[in-house]
């Protein structure tokens, strides 16, 4: 993945530049918090992805940096508020910002960020951008609506949690994807290949996420491990537990979500029995068959330097360790 990244640099580059650009609030406070979130070392996944595919679709202007830019800000807004959400003490390996300046900054400056980022997306005068970054921002919202509403619930069953993946994180990478093509004038059908390559990738970037949840190391990922059965989160590989252990471990498991006291020592207890169980195989095959789709949907596109660098970013998707 690392060359990848280099080869597109300048790219990365320019959208960092526009992204500290687009930081301009007259309340120095603003931006200072929204400046600790946004340089505290995100992978910048969705920026990357409109910027390749608006290549992918022979895009040769300057204004995809711009775009891109207001994509990771409305990520890192949408990252703001979900901190708020799941009383997450770590984001990106730092303090999350309400543990810094607070819930209530943190909700404020993350509809800072929504909006900012709207004021310049209309500057690009194009209906059909305005209309899929719209669509993508109602989307995470209901996601993570309905991703309450199943809270504590053990017996959510697998098409809910897609349901609430394709909402909260599948739509705006597939917007990204869309945005890319859109500014490159790019063919409806290009538009609706990038579209359905970014919904495949982006449930598959969520289910790895929630199996990083419970493999990764800590430190490395960034944030707090078994942090979503911590909060009463079921996500894939907890569901998978839930049909295949014994009904001892499965009511001990629904204890700590509905009390929400989980020990170190249950989180390695359901960690091992995820591994024997095959919990975290199964989740991870999902999750390579939603790549696998996502890789069909670049058929359509002739070989290129940027359809390589897609095809990449969608398998590191599922090998990545943070
Ligand atoms: C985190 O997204 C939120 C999810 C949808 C899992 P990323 O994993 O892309 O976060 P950063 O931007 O790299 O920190
Ligand atoms: C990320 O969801 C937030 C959105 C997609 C809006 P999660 O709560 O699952 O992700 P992390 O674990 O906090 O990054
Ligand atoms: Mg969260
Ligand atoms: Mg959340």
């Amino acid at each position: 993945m690392a060359d990848v990244w280099e080869a597109y640099r300048d790219d990365l580059e320019g959208m960092e530049r526009q992204a500290r650009t687009n930081l301009d609030s007259s309340v120095t406070l603003v931006n200072t918090v929204a400046a600790h979130i946004l340089n505290s070392g995100g992978k910048r996944i969705r920026p990357f992805l409109l910027l390749l595919s608006a290549r992918l679709c022979g895009y040769t202007g300057r204004d995809h940096h711009q775009l891109a830019s207001l994509v990771e800000f409305i990520h890192t807004a949408s990252l703001l508020h979900d901190d708020v959400v799941d009383d997450a003490d770590i984001r990106r390996g730092t303090r999350a910002a309400r543990k810094v300046w607070g819930n209530q900054i943190s909700i404020l400056v993350g509809d800072y960020l929504y909006s900012q980022a709207f004021c310049r997306v209309v500057e690009f005068r194009n209906h059909a951008i305005n209309e899929v970054l719209g669509e993508a921002c109602k989307k995470m919202a209901e996601g993570e609506v309905l991703q309450l509403y199943y809270n504590g619930n053990p017996s959510m069953s697998e098409a809910e949690y897609l349901k609430i993946v394709e909402h909260k994180t599948a739509g705006l990478i597939a917007a990204s994807c869309r945005m890319g093509a859109i500014l490159a004038d790019a063919s409806e059908a290009q538009q609706d290949a990038l579209f359905r390559f970014g919904q495949h990738l982006g449930i598959a970037f969520q289910v790895a996420d929630d199996t990083l949840d419970y493999t990764a190391n800590g430190e490395h990922l960034g944030k707090t491990l078994g942090q979503d059965l911590r909060e009463g989160k079921a996500t894939l590989p907890l569901l998978h537990l839930l049909h295949h252990c014994s009904e001892q471990d499965r009511q001990m498991i629904i204890d700590r979500m509905e009390t929400r006291t989980l020990t170190e020592e249950d989180l390695g207890r359901f960690i091992r029995l995820m591994e024997e169980l095959g919990s975290i195989t199964y989740a991870m095959d999902r999750a390579r068959s939603y790549i696998a789709a996502a890789q069909q949907d670049l058929n359509q596109f002739e070989d290129s330097t940027a359809k390589r660098a897609l095809s990449v970013t969608a398998d590191y998707m599922v090998t990545r360790d943070r």
